[in-house]
């Protein structure tokens, strides 16, 4: 049995559909990531399955327990949510207690609690230091920590990461994954950027728009993306307008004819994609011919972004094509310059449809 089942979960504000009858199943100990651009609807679901706001249509279960209309404190969810700051007056200990005393429990069992979840989080040491003694990152531990001590059935996280710089976000994050494995706990996890959620997630819900438009493992999401707004959200992506033709070609709307894969949908096709690190650029011979995958196109610009470049080069038709390579090799004679005319290709396999 699913551990967070939502069942066409709506949310109305008058005549404003915000989330658009989401349908999801979580598995026991599963870590989720909700990811989608601002306002498409991340924090309002989210706010359901805690109970901080209700649904105005669909079903939230957790286990076999319909969970849709019971206030948050009687779902025994672990939240981190914006606007859950900690409690300023008191220390880090008081502030990890709290969920216990409003579920009473209480004395040493409480102790023994609140010192635990802060070993978990690394900060037992600090427990009597006041929030405004911490630095950022230690505030969301305590945050996590306060979120996990009554050993909730499930850890919901609205971009608890987000007020932290990059290294630490990174730090933090992989401290979460590692206690969200240790306790097995089934966890949501709200972000905006892809890459956190590509790299701690099992599973991606990508949402736009108040609906999902996919859920699959971050290597599906990114490697197969089941519509152009995923493909365009998830990394980068070249994408040109266009359509398939009888032959089995796409033809670009600037002319350029690509290979696609044998046995690909052909009917509905309007758009071709393929990422950047998949294209390989050679440079052009005299013998070169408009072959079908095979693109002839200038260097336009060159940019080094230390563990890759980033080349963008423009076809005859005038498309910008960016294309990725990984800085592994030493510097070569031949590397390509501004002005030079290139041949771009790519396997056909990698190629996306839309
Ligand atoms: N209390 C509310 N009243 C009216 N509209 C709201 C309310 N809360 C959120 N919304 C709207 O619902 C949409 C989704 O918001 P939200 O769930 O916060 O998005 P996300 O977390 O993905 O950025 C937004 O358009 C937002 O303006
Ligand atoms: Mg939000």
């Amino acid at each position: 049995m699913s551990q967070i089942s939502l069942k066409d979960v709506t949310k109305r504000y008058g005549t404003l559909t915000t989330v658009d009858r989401v349908s999801l199943d979580i598995g026991q100990g599963e870590f989720v990531a909700f990811l989608g651009p601002s306002g498409c609807g991340k924090t309002t679901t989210l706010r359901m399955i805690a109970g901080l706001t209700l649904a105005s249509e669909g079903s939230v279960c957790f286990g076999a327990r319909d969970v849709t209309d019971l206030p948050p404190y009687l779902r025994n969810a672990g939240l981190v949510f914006q606007g859950y700051a900690l409690f300023p007056h008191m220390s880090v200990a008081q502030n990890v207690a709290f969920g216990l005393e409003m579920r009473k429990v209480g004395g040493a069992e409480a102790q023994r609690r609140v010192i635990e979840a802060l070993a978990l989080v690394k900060l037992d040491h600090l427990a009597d230091r006041l929030p405004k003694q911490l630095s950022g990152g230690q505030q969301q531990r305590v945050a996590l920590a306060r979120a996990i001590v009554y050993e909730p059935e499930v850890l919901l996280l609205d971009e608890p990461l987000s007020a932290l710089d990059a290294k630490l976000r990174h730090e933090v994050r992989a401290d979460l994954r590692r206690l969200q494995s240790k306790l097995g706990l089934t966890t949501i996890f709200v972000t905006h950027d892809q890459d956190e959620a590509l790299s701690v997630a099992d599973r991606i819900v990508v949402m736009s728009a108040g609906k999902v438009e996919q859920v699959g493992t971050p290597r599906e999401i990114y490697q197969r993306p089941a519509s152009r707004f995923v493909a365009e959200f998830i990394g980068m992506t070249n994408i040109f307008a266009g359509g398939v033709e009888p032959g089995g070609h796409f033809r670009t709307a600037g002319g350029e004819s690509f290979a696609i894969p044998a046995g690909t949908r052909r009917d509905g096709i309007s758009a071709f994609a393929v990422r950047p690190e998949q294209i390989v650029l050679r440079r052009a011979a005299a013998e070169d011919g408009a072959d079908a995958g095979c693109l002839p196109a200038t260097v336009e610009d060159i940019v080094y972004r230390g563990a890759l470049t980033e080349l963008v080069v423009r076809t005859a038709s005038g498309m910008p094509l960016i294309v990725q390579r990984q800085n592994s090799d030493l510097p070569q004679a031949d590397e390509p310059r501004p002005g030079d005319a290139v041949i771009a290709s790519w396997p056909s396999g990698s190629t996306m449809l839309f």
